[in-house]
Formats: structure tokens, sequence, C-alpha cells
């Protein structure tokens, strides 16, 4: 059936979505199992752990009788469990009505940040982006008529942005500047320094900082620190019990930060049909309270870890960041292109993400999500160390 051109989706945004690379990664996957080819999938940053059983309870322990409509700001027992829980891992007192705010997925929140700080008609309309990054920081700035600027994150500069390097006309210009870490998709690290230069540079130049702390559970040596460490104002900071807790079907995480935000967002979320399930909300506060079940998630992602990572670097093959979340980021071994690489691995099983398609910057290296099983895994790691 074909659509009256009228009936069209006309926001210019959408002409973006249709060149969406994930799909094709999907078509190709498609593809090479129709063939018969068994495929190890590391492609996507969705962990296949169980949800802790304890949590999985208190969700069906919570389903009510009579359900109604739950309020969209969360429940004040969930916001208090999430400022709690920032207090124990960051030492920073958030006041649960002030400065928090519970959403479905931390997706949602950064989808929404980008319809609050850009003004499309305004003169400061630039979203600063990383190269490569999670690509709905851009998706959401065109949808809301921002402008996404790529700022590179260089192997030579452990994938931090070049924060002295970005032009005062470009900063006052600015909205909102997006910040990652751990970071997706190269497993690099920030410390406290450049956290408290990112803060100061918003701070000076009059736009919000927005970092997103998906994976600030998923370590392995020491954990990273947080922004939150760096004070409240013109800050915002997201953070998801998606990965820490194997929780991405659940839809819960939160935003937090800057008084003055938060109190806009709270206001504007009931209209936007996004409240969470009370039910998901009381096993949210089940999973925020609890830290012996993170142990075992990075547990298990270091299991893996230590069988993947030694073959690569037997093969002498380049690692960049790698540092923490679940994902391993390594440069094309012989410097082919991304896609080609990830193409040809295909052909023997084992799925990864050409890395360029999370910016231009990611051109020339692979992504790999380390959520199969360690069997699985120690498959994958037989067949790399056949063909690499
Ligand atoms: C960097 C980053 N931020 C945010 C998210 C969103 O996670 P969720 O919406 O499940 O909380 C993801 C998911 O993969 C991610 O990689």
């Amino acid at each position: 059936m074909t659509t009256a051109p009228g009936t069209r989706p006309r926001h210019p945004a959408f002409a973006s979505l249709a060149t969406y690379p994930f799909v094709r990664l999907d078509e190709a996957k498609t593809a090479a199992r129709a063939k018969g080819i068994r495929v190890l999938d590391f492609t996507i940053g969705d962990p296949h752990e169980e949800t802790p059983k304890r949590i999985r309870e208190r969700l069906l322990n919570s389903v009510p009788a009579r359900s109604s409509y739950p309020p969209a700001a969360g429940t004040p027992a969930l916001r208090a469990s999430i400022a709690g829980w920032c207090a124990r891992r960051f030492g920073v007192q958030l006041d649960p009505e002030m400065h928090v705010l519970p959403s479905n997925g931390s997706k949602e929140a950064v989808y929404l940040i980008h319809q609050a700080v850009i003004d499309p008609h305004g003169d400061r309309r630039v979203v600063l982006i990383p190269d490569p990054a999670y690509p709905v920081y851009e998706i959401a700035t065109r949808f809301a008529g921002g402008e996404p600027v790529p700022v590179r994150l260089e192997p030579r500069l452990g994938f931090l942005p070049d924060l002295d390097a970005l032009p005062v006309d470009l900063l006052r210009r600015t909205a909102l500047m997006w910040i990652n870490y751990p970071n997706n998709p190269t497993g690099a690290l920030a410390d406290e320094p450049f956290y408290r230069r990112a803060v100061a540079l918003a701070r000076k130049h009059g736009f919000w900082l927005a970092s997103d702390e998906a994976y600030s559970e998923i370590w392995f040596d020491t954990p990273p620190p947080g922004a939150l460490s760096c004070g409240l104002e013109n800050l915002l900071v997201f953070n998801t019990l998606s990965k820490r807790s194997a929780m991405t079907g659940y839809r819960s995480g939160f935003i937090a930060g800057d008084p003055e935000m938060i109190h806009l967002l709270r206001k504007v979320r009931p209209s936007q049909g996004v409240a969470t399930p009370t039910f998901v909300m009381e096993a949210a506060i089940e999973a925020w309270g609890d830290e012996a079940h993170v142990a075992d998630q990075r547990r298990i992602y270091r299991e893996k870890r230590d069988v993947l990572l030694p073959v690569l670097q037997r093969k002498g093959i380049e690692l960049g960041g790698s540092e923490a979340t679940f994902y391993l980021y390594f440069r094309v071994p012989g410097g082919g292109s991304s896609e080609a690489f990830a193409a040809g691995l295909l052909e023997h099983g084992v799925g990864v993400v050409p890395a360029n398609y999370f910016g231009a910057g990611g051109e020339g290296w692979i992504r790999m999500a380390l959520v199969p099983t360690r069997a699985e895994c120690e498959e994958a790691a037989g067949i790399l160390d056949r063909v690499l």
C-alpha cells in the first residue's frame, strides 16, 4: 500500500532514521542465518543474564488487584531509594523531591532532555555529541530541532573529548553537551578532574552538561567516579538499572541533577504518557537497594572478558578503551574498514558492530558486546583464534 503524500511523516528528522545502520546489521545477521550460519551475537548491549530472583519476586508480589495510573514523577519511595544509592555510591546528598526524577529506562530521559533544552528557533541549538557515541543523542537532537555537532574521541586522548579545543563561538551556541563514561562504544573511563573541567565549562558558557552514566557499575578495577560529585548546577546525570541489574526489559532509570531542570521535567512528564508501572518501581527499589547482585554481574562480565581479551592480545590487535563496560573495542586488524571486517567475521559466525555505526570517529574500529553466555564466548574465542 502506498501512502498519500499529505499523510507522510513531515518531520525532517525522519530522513536520518531511514538510514539507521543497525537495521543493516540485523539484515546481515538474518542473511547469515538463512545461509545456515549459527551466529554468536556480540552486537547489541542487551545482557543475556537472568534478572536476580529477588527483583523478579518483588515485581510479582507488587502487582495490585486494582490498577490505577502511576505517579509520573515516580513514587516517593523510589525517589528516596535512588537518592540513597547516589549517597552510598558517590557520597552526594540529593533531595529526592528536588534533585531526582525516575524514568522509563535512561533512554526515555536521554530523549526527553533535548525537548527541554533546545529552542529550535533560538541561537543556542547546538548539541555537542561524542563521536563515536550511543546513537540516541543525535536522533533526539534532530527531532528537537537542534544542531548535532560531533566531538571526536581520539584514542591518543584516552577517548576523552579535547575540551580545550572547543571554539568559544561554538560553546556560546551550545545548549547541551553529552559525555558518557564508562563509554559506549569504547569502554574508556573518565577521571574526576575531567568531570570537574567539563562541569566548569558548562557553567562558564551557560550550557547543560549531560553525563550519561549507564555503565557506571560495570567496572573491573575500582568504581569509576561520576559527575554528581561536582555539584548540581548546570548538570544532569542519567543512570539505569538496565546494565547493572540485567533489567533492560523493566525500563527503569533516572535523571538527577540541577533542581531547576528536574522541576521542569517533573512538570512536563505527566503529559507524556511515560509513567512507570508501580510494580516496576517496586522492583527498581529492590534493585537499587542491593549491591551483591551487581557484584555478581561484574564477575560474570569479567569472566567473559578473560576468555576473549587474551585472544585479541595474543594476536597483537590494538585495543582501545575496554577498561570498563561490557564492550571490547579494538582496531580492525590490518587496517581495513569496520564494515568489511564485521561482514567477514559474520561469515565465521561471530556478530560484532562496525564502530563507524556510532559515528565517523569509529571507522576502523569494532565493538564487541560481551553479552552471550560464557560457553558462547569460549566458542567465539576459538573462532577468533582461528580466523584472525
Ligand atoms: C550509553 C547508553 N546510554 C543509555 C542507554 C539506555 O539504556 P536504558 O534505556 O536501557 O536505560 C544505553 C543502552 O544501551 C547506552 O548504551
